[in-house]
């Protein structure tokens, strides 16, 4: 059994029959059956159509049409649909709707338009998850909750007056009285003294910068908003159908949501992924979320929405190119995911997503578009035995969200230019590109199972993390501008890299950002000559740190650039290609590519389970050396493969099955 209560994996997409009318529902199982959908997520934006007024349910269609499904055999992602509260409540309780940042109460007319802190929009959607999981906790087409929708799409906070009180109490948990709140928030600077909670306010729109231990805390506070909302549905769930899984759908490498503190809610990880089919690192930011997505739980996870085609969000929405849906889907299954799913069955003929791809487009099953489908859906087919088995990553990337959300604080920092997601992606995308499978890991977590364990950026760090890392016997790296501030966004006593100095056996004097288009040389010990963009320190290595590279020219000549102490690396700048570095650590730690050395570029391979997938995101063919004496099977054709190489057509993918040797067989 899979994930949900289907076997194998999952194929399908969002599909949403109240836009249609019911004769072409008919038209969609059949479709459906034909391309071998098992699995669709029903009612997400349903809410006005099941109760149309307070109480008053209308199930009646929702009832034919997962009857239906069931009867064609297609299972149910059931949306509690409560993404969007319909016209009723905003009307009776216009408190309901968001507030932005400057004080404007937003209108009606898109959707996700809710205050997460409204104690009115909760006990709606409480109320409806408990009506949709009374009716339908029986129904055989059930295999999976869906709670709401993308929470952090569209309202990511509120500002409103409920907001506010909301934020006070939480703020009370955190701080216990307003002397603490006023000495974590360093409200002595710029005469912010608090006397009473009532003083305390969201951030709001100000004249200036606004105090970013604030912030910090607001950030952390809409987190855990939204997560209450999505608590409060789950906890009805797991009253009334205990053994259904319940699922939220997350945005890849979000930085609004604690996704470690959010991944403990969720029985199944699923993840809406929209590559932009223009970009030319689409594939190495998918793999990074993907791969974020398999470390939430460390478990299989569900693509449960990704574009067959083109999105209509973007300025300019470009298509996927013939191939290439094929070969992003197999992308998700490569990383993890037990299924590939789409948003949307059926190509809307009207609203803000008219022109978003479908599997099954605007003109019908004599298209491009539903040949591919049709065909994806066989693939899928053929791959699955693959459900189920998991990943070993001997490479993990530290993220935390307390030290993104500080790292970022806008108009307080020396430079504006570090930006996480880009920092992950500069030593993700080198060990993507080398074959080497990564987890992504929170810095509290038990290390011990990696050989490496990267830290592209600590802003934030407590003592405690600073503990975890010293207590990691394998190779450390630690990116620049790390262990500048406390869980409070308060410089740590000495400067930086406060709680970490003592491993990395350095101190930082000064942080010296780079302008924009400057570059800064670095030497490495044996000549190497690298460059370095966005930042630089001044750095006394004078402790017991070994210099492993130098910077040359300028103010900085000769200083310490890269050091060593033990098996903890420092890098206090930003090396346009870390390889040296990497290759070395890689070789220290005794970590290969899943296909030894030699992949070639635009190759991505990936081990899952005794699975091998091979995907050629270039343009060419590519010829990718197979591990010595091994035999495989290519599952997507049948076809066993000749020893030593296998070559992969451009924008084509194998997926490699080991071939029991001749003694196994007997
Ligand atoms: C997602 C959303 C879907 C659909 C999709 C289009 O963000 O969950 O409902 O709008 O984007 O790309």
């Amino acid at each position: 059994m899979g994930l949900t209560r289907v076997p194998g994996l999952l194929f399908g997409g969002d599909y949403n029959p109240e836009q249609w009318p019911e004769e072409v529902w008919q038209e969609d199982v059949r479709l459906m059956a034909e391309a071998g959908v098992n699995l669709v997520t029903v009612a997400v934006f349903s809410w006005s159509r099941i109760e149309p007024g307070p109480g008053a349910y209308e199930f009646g269609w929702l009832d034919r049409v997962l009857d239906l499904l069931h009867a064609h055999g297609i299972a149910v992602d059931l949306a509690t649909a409560t993404a969007t509260p319909p016209p009723w409540l905003v009307r009776a309780h216009p408190e309901v709707r968001p507030v932005d940042a400057a004080g404007t109460r937003l209108e009606f007319g898109s959707r996700q338009g809710y205050c997460p802190s409204s104690p009115v929009f909760r006990a709606a959607t409480v109320r409806l998850a408990r009506a949709m999981a009374e009716r339908y906790r029986e129904h055989p087409a059930l295999a999976m909750w869906h709670v709401s929708n993308e929470y952090a799409d569209h309202t990511t906070e509120c500002f409103c007056e409920e907001s506010a009180r909301d934020f006070r109490r939480w703020l009370t948990v955190r701080h216990r009285s307003l002397d603490g709140l006023n000495a974590a928030w360093g409200t002595s600077c710029w005469g912010q003294h608090y006397t009473d909670w009532a003083q305390v306010e969201p951030p709001r729109k100000a004249p200036g910068p606004v105090n970013p231990a604030q912030l910090l805390d607001w950030r952390r506070f809409s987190s855990d908003a939204l997560l209450a909302c999505f608590e409060a549905e789950r906890a009805v769930l797991k009253e009334v159908t205990p053994d259904v899984p319940v699922t939220t759908n997350f945005m890849s490498v979000l930085r609004d949501l604690d996704y470690w503190a959010w991944a403990e809610g969720e029985d199944v990880v699923t993840d809406d992924a929209y590559p932009d089919p223009a970009d030319p690192r689409a594939p190495v930011k998918a793999a990074l979320s993907y791969d974020l997505m398999r470390s939430l739980k460390r478990q299989p996870w569900l693509l449960l929405e990704s574009a067959p085609s083109a999105v209509s969000w973007r300025a300019v929405n470009v298509p996927k190119d013939p191939g290439v849906m094929r070969l992003h889907s197999l992308q998700a299954l490569a990383h993890g995911s037990d299924g590939v799913m789409f948003f949307q069955w059926r190509q809307a003929r009207y609203g803000p997503e008219k022109f978003h791809s479908a599997m099954l487009p605007h003109g019908g099953t004599g298209t491009r578009q539903w040949r591919e489908t049709l065909a994806l859906g066989a693939d899928v087919r053929r791959l699955s035995e693959v459900a189920g088995s998991t990943t070993r990553a001997e490479v993990a990337l530290l993220l935390d969200w307390d030290s993104w959300w500080g790292l970022e604080a806008p108009e307080s920092m020396p430079t504006d230019r570090l930006r996480l997601h880009e920092l992950l992606l500069s030593w993700y995308a080198p060990l993507h590109a080398r074959g080497v499978a990564v987890d992504l890991a929170p810095p509290g977590r038990d290390l011990s199972g990696y050989r490496l364990v990267i830290a592209p950026n600590l802003y934030l760090c407590t003592a405690a993390h600073a503990d975890a890392l010293a207590a990691f016997p394998g190779q450390l790296v630690v990116g620049p501008f790390s262990g500048v501030v406390d869980a409070a966004d308060q410089v740590h006593d000495g400067g930086a890299p406060g709680p970490l100095g003592e491993l990395l056996g350095v101190r930082v004097e000064e942080w010296r950002p780079l302008p924009d288009g400057v570059a800064q040389e670095v030497v490495t010990a044996d000549g190497t000559v690298l460059s370095a963009r966005t930042w630089t320190e001044w750095l006394d290595a004078s402790g017991a740190a070994e210099v492993l590279a130098r910077y040359r020219g300028g103010p900085l000549d000769g200083r310490p650039a890269v050091t060593r102490r033990g098996s903890a690396t420092y890098l206090s700048c930003l090396p346009e290609d870390p390889a040296p570095f990497l290759d070395e650590l890689l070789a220290t730690a005794g970590i290969t590519g899943v296909t030894g050395p030699g992949l070639p570029a635009g190759v991505e391979a990936c081990r899952r389970g005794p699975y091998l997938f091979l995907l050629n995101h270039g343009t060419e063919p590519a010829t990718v050396p197979l591990p010595e004496g091994d035999r495989f099977t290519d599952l997507l054709t049948g076809r066993p493969l000749p020893a030593g190489a296998v070559t992969v057509g451009p924008c084509d993918a194998v997926v490699l099955k080991p071939r029991p040797t001749p003694e196994e067989r007997a």
